[in-house]
């Protein structure tokens, strides 16, 4: 698939149906997270693989209350845990790089997903103990973000987005591109 078609296509899913996701696609896109760039090549990411069903309803319990994705969570047949050690990533002007790090190429990931026809959704909001707990995260690691990966139930239709002249700038800030 085209890398812009996919671009475009990608939408945050919500729900599954329960057909099996085969391992060897699940390597093929954790190659995709694999092979993203990073702070000094430091690769500060770790990617667990969930498919027991008992684990990924301790993940969606751990879900802030109300999250739109917990039900996916529970349901979608493989949800993938990136976690981060962020002593291995930079930190300048209190900008923390491993969220940097783990944030792209866990889109890396959900894109290469994609491509293979498969659903994503990017959950950051949780109870990270509870997350931490659930995979047996060691403590010098963050969990940083997961997401349910599965055959989309349906594919919805694109969310708005804001116009480019809101968003990007010719020289300086403010100034309209041409
Ligand atoms: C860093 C980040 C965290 C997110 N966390 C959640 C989340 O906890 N729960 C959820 O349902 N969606 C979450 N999302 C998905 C966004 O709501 C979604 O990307 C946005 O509404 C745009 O929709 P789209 O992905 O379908 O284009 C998150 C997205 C990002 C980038």
């Amino acid at each position: 698939m085209e890398l812009y078609q996919v671009l475009e296509e990608r939408r945050s899913i919500r729900k599954y149906l329960p057909d099996p996701v085969p391992a060897a696609t699940v390597q093929k896109i954790l190659d995709a997270a694999r092979i993203a760039p990073s702070w000094s090549n430091l690769q500060c990411w770790r990617f667990i693989v969930v498919r027991s069903r008992e684990k990924r309803e301790q993940l969606a319990a751990a879900l802030a209350g109300g999250n739109p994705a917990a039900k996916a969570v529970a349901e979608a047949p493989v949800v993938i845990v990136a976690c981060a050690d962020p002593k291995a990533s930079g930190d300048h002007d209190g900008k923390a790089y491993y969220l940097l790090d783990t944030g792209l190429a866990l889109q890396q990931l959900i894109l290469a997903a994609h491509a293979e026809g498969l659903g994503t959704c990017w959950v950051a909001w949780f109870d990270e103990a509870k997350a931490r707990a659930v995979c047996n995260v060691p403590p010098e690691y963050r969990v940083v973000a997961l997401t349910p990966l599965g055959v989309p139930e349906r594919r919805p239709s694109p969310r708005p987005r804001k116009a480019l002249a809101e968003i990007a700038f010719a020289e300086e800030w403010g100034k309209p591109l041409p």
